[in-house]
């Protein structure tokens, strides 16, 4: 049923989809699951892990508790420590602080216009102690400069880690995002396109960074039934409870991305007649999962109304919840990374953070709340210029 506010559509900024049947076989397996008493590790997290690695089709697949988790594992099974990592500095903190914590240095790189690391920022990034580089799929994008960012890295002999959090499903020339780097990360946060409650996901083709990854994420243990730690590792595992929501939720995915893709191109329709409003371009090879809908704003590059005073009025005007940035501020200028590395400045991203907006998106969206919240979105823009 509708939501009404003041009489109009009220649009929530997501809204996360278990269908009926999906949660009655959950249920089944928790019940199973609880019965058993085999709560973590067990055979729906090697199922899940089996399913996700056949999906995005590659060799292996690890599942562990987050996407931050996954993140660190990759970049510490890769074993750079002690090496820089470039990181595009639009992404959320996650991205920066698990190369920090895997014992790496970051360097902070600028972004085109895609808002994916820049091809030619990566290059001028690239020191001697490099080894890495961490692409990520913003809003689910995967940029079309990818080509030219794997051949920088195979040039320069570093590895490519894919942060994948934004992008289950998504695809690039047929070849879907967690396949394309040496190794990826995916997050399952409950606002993602599809979700675990919480957990992450790392996919690579490499048998060595995958067999570390298992023994990393069970405090480096040699093996689950073993008291040998051959590595300082964490308690980075999925719980079975997990496993089976994101199970379920992977047999939506597909369906979860075309409902999506809709409503995305309602709002391409009725954005289409805006001067002012100019949503991402996605890249003809590309096929996105359509995790954001991102729009750049005239107005907000210009300075003359500010985001906050936007997004208030579109939710106290309009009743449309606007989602959130991807980011509202780009990590180099964020108080904890300027006291790891001082002033520095990327104006590209300074310039695309600053003037863009996340229009609300979901599977279950209607047609008319696609045309309401982008209807909504040129009214207030133009109530407040
Ligand atoms: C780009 C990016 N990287 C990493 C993460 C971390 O994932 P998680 O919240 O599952 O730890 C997120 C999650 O929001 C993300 O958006």
């Amino acid at each position: 049923m509708d939501k009404r506010f003041n009489g109009y559509l009220s649009v929530p900024s997501a809204r996360i989809d278990f269908p009926e049947d999906d949660r009655k076989e959950i249920s089944r397996k928790i019940d199973e699951v609880l019965k058993s008493g085999m709560l973590t590790l067990g055979k729906y997290t090697k199922e899940f892990e089996e399913n996700f690695r056949e999906y995005v089709k590659t060799e292996h697949a690890v599942a562990v508790n987050s996407g931050t988790a996954a993140l660190e594992i990759c970049l510490r099974a890769s074993g750079i420590k002690n090496s820089s990592v470039v990181v595009p500095t639009n992404t959320f903190c996650a991205t920066p602080a698990a190369v920090i914590h895997a014992g790496c240095k970051v360097i902070f790189s600028d972004i085109g216009d895609d808002m994916c690391l820049d091809p030619d920022s990566l290059q001028n990034s690239i020191k001697k102690d490099t080894k890495a580089a961490i692409i990520v799929h913003i809003a689910g994008n995967i940029t079309e400069n990818i080509n030219a960012i794997k051949d920088i890295c195979n040039d320069k002999n570093i590895l490519l880690i894919e942060d994948a959090a934004h992008a289950a499903g998504s695809s690039f020339a047929g070849v879907k995002a967690g396949n394309i780097g040496g190794c990826a990360a995916f997050s399952f946060y409950p606002t993602k396109v599809m979700t675990s409650g919480e957990g992450g996901m790392i996919t690579a083709n490499s048998k060595e960074i995958c067999k570390k990854a298992l023994v990393l994420r069970d405090q480096g243990k040699e093996s689950f039934n073993s008291n040998n730690i051959v590595e300082l590792g964490y308690n980075w595992r999925m719980s079975e409870i997990s496993a089976i929501i994101g199970m379920q939720q992977l047999k939506r995915l597909d369906e979860f991305i075309e409902k999506r893709k809709k409503a995305a191109g309602i709002y391409n329709k009725v954005l289409k007649e805006t001067e002012n409003i100019r949503p991402l371009v996605v890249p003809k090879k590309a096929s996105p999962n359509c995790y954001k809908y991102v729009a750049s704003l005239d107005c907000l590059a210009e300075g003359k109304i500010k985001r906050e005073g936007l997004k208030k009025n579109m939710k106290e005007k309009f009743g449309v919840s606007l989602s959130g940035e991807v980011y509202d501020v780009p990590c180099h200028l964020q108080p904890v990374f300027k006291n790891f590395f001082g002033n520095i400045g990327l104006p590209n991203s300074e310039r695309l953070c600053r003037s863009h907006i996340c229009l609300p998106i979901y599977p279950q969206m209607k047609k008319e709340e696609a045309e309401y919240a982008a209807d909504c979105l040129t009214k207030a823009v133009g109530d407040l210029r």
